[in-house]
């Protein structure tokens, strides 16, 4: 899209801002966002992290190649908090706020970061996702579980994510928030962590430092 000031102004007045992941920590904008999507994408992303690609897109100056909105909402790792370490069958609870509804459908699915595809089936599924005419609203939108499965290639940190992605039809507007986490391979021979097979990376706890 080309930037105008009347396409800013009048996506400015459709900054009903959606939602987020609030738990697990998510995603967040931060200096290499900035880097990647610039200044004026940058400040409209800090201003309000709920905001829809839509509207960071139409609002990038210079974007460079490692501005990818398909993947996360371009937010990058090293932004964001340290990737938490889900096993085969670990049931995480997701809670997500949602400031603004706007009808659409949703999914949580794990995406892998590389080709910003899922890898599977969505873990959670809505057909219809925050109907602004809907009351009361459905408890699962916001408070929910997935059990995580099996999946292969997310050893390391920025492989793998847990997308919220909800498409909007009533605002043409796209929500999206992440959540990294590894699933360290199963090591044949390491029993009681003693053995020659024990040389799995340590995941890190869900409170681990910020990365720089
Ligand atoms: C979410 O809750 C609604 C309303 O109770 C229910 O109809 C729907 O099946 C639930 N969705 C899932 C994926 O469990």
């Amino acid at each position: 899209m080309k930037f105008t000031i009347a396409t800013f102004s009048s996506l400015l007045t459709l900054v009903a801002s959606h939602g987020i992941i609030v738990n697990p920590p998510a995603r967040a904008p931060g200096p290499a966002f900035k880097e990647a999507c610039g200044e004026q994408a940058y400040s409209v992303a800090s201003k309000d992290p709920y905001g829809p690609i839509q509207l960071w897109q139409s609002v990038m100056e210079n974007p460079t190649p490692a501005c990818d909105f398909s993947s996360c909402k371009s937010l990058k790792l090293a932004d964001s908090p340290a990737p938490l370490a889900w096993a085969p069958g670990s049931v995480v609870p997701i809670q997500i706020d949602i400031k603004a509804r706007h009808t659409g459908y949703a999914k949580v699915e794990i995406i892998d970061l590389k080709t910003g595809l899922a890898k599977g089936k969505p873990l959670f599924y809505w057909e219809v996702y925050a109907g602004s005419t809907e009351a009361p609203p459905a408890a699962n939108e916001t408070d929910f579980s997935v059990t995580i499965p099996e999946v292969h290639g997310c050893e390391k940190a920025g492989d793998c994510a847990l997308q919220w992605w909800v498409s909007a039809a009533e605002t043409t507007q796209t929500y999206v928030s992440c959540v990294d986490f590894v699933q360290p391979k199963k090591v044949p021979g390491c029993m009681d962590k003693k053995g020659p097979g024990c040389k799995e990376e340590k995941p890190h706890g869900p409170h681990g430092p910020r990365r720089e």
